[in-house]
């Protein structure tokens, strides 16, 4: 059964659906153990934070807040293409579920989370792009002392699809230049400002300069630790790819959503499926990647 939009005065207490930054509509919880912004616009979570410590996630002061565009920081859901499309140049980077509205379908009360789920699925714009399939896309958030985020794609063609999909989180961090991503020690990665050599991480991921990697075949656990010692785990299920990105001085000051000297204070670690990676799906058959975010030092 399709779900149908929630009646907003059917919301339980700790969640409220307001009006966000440039007048788009924007899920408010505010959970025992945790708070957190949602906007319906990309599905885009803007805010994660742990009661009793600090935002977890990061976003850029300079973000703009419109239908034209994904939302800067936070965690942009890239599907169902990563990256350029391959077929179509003019088609928007990274897909078009970060700049389609979502729909509020469910909120509920668990134990100490709670969980807020939105929902896309094909339209006469989608059926128009690059990816014209017919789906349906679920995304449950749920928000307590940790952060967990899982995203299900159900196959609603009479034929097999496939697609990339990444959970592109913006990691806040005290200072890049002090911070290392650990559980990628010795995996091969695309060197994406490299003409996509592959090389291979010789120990922790350090950062000296910008930095877009893309991991395949890797599911282990990551971690970040930040320059005031904090650690944030990350752990995920039924995805295989991994991306490292920091855009350092040059390319934060040539993107006109990111403040020229926001990148010392952010990483994006993504749990993704691309290129090889891609989830093929046959007609009726649902896929659920889940990325769960832990705070194991406070730092
Ligand atoms: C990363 C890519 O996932 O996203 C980078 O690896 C890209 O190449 C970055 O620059 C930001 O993309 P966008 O489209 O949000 O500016």
């Amino acid at each position: 059964m399709i779900p149908a939009p929630i009646d907003p005065a059917a919301l339980p207490a700790s969640v409220r659906l307001e009006t966000g930054d440039g007048g788009l509509p924007v899920v408010r919880v505010a959970g025992p153990a945790g708070s957190a912004e949602l906007y319906l616009h990309g599905a885009h979570l803007t805010s994660w934070t742990p009661t009793g410590g600090r935002p977890v996630i990061w976003l850029s002061a300079a973000s703009l807040f419109t239908e034209a565009k994904a939302i800067r920081g936070g965690v942009p859901i890239c599907f169902p293409w990563f990256g350029a499309n391959p077929t179509d140049p003019a088609a928007p980077a990274h897909g078009f579920a970060r700049l389609a509205e979502w729909e509020l379908v469910d909120a509920r009360e668990e134990h100490d989370g709670v969980a807020v789920t939105l929902r896309l699925a094909d339209s006469p714009a989608t059926r128009a792009s690059a990816w014209p399939h017919r789906f349906e896309a679920l995304y449950t958030v749920t928000v307590g002392a940790g952060l967990s985020l899982a995203l299900t794609i159900t196959n609603r063609d009479t034929d097999a699809v496939s697609y990339e999909e990444a959970l592109h989180t913006y990691l806040a961090v005290d200072d890049i230049r002090d911070t290392e991503v650990t559980g990628l020690e010795s995996a091969p990665f695309i060197n994406q400002l490299a003409a996509m050599s592959i090389e291979t991480e010789t120990g922790p991921v350090r950062f000296a300069a910008e930095t877009d990697r893309i991991y395949l075949d890797h599911n282990a656990a990551t971690a970040v630790v930040d320059g005031s010692g904090r650690t944030v785990s990350i752990s995920t299920d039924e995805s295989n790819s991994r991306i490292v990105w920091n855009p350092w001085i040059a390319k934060a000051a040539s993107m006109g959503d990111f403040g020229d000297d926001e990148w010392t204070r952010m990483v994006c670690v993504e749990s993704a499926n691309v290129r090889e990676n891609r989830v093929r799906l046959n007609p009726g058959q649902s896929h659920t990647l889940t990325v769960v975010f832990d705070v194991t030092a406070q730092g």
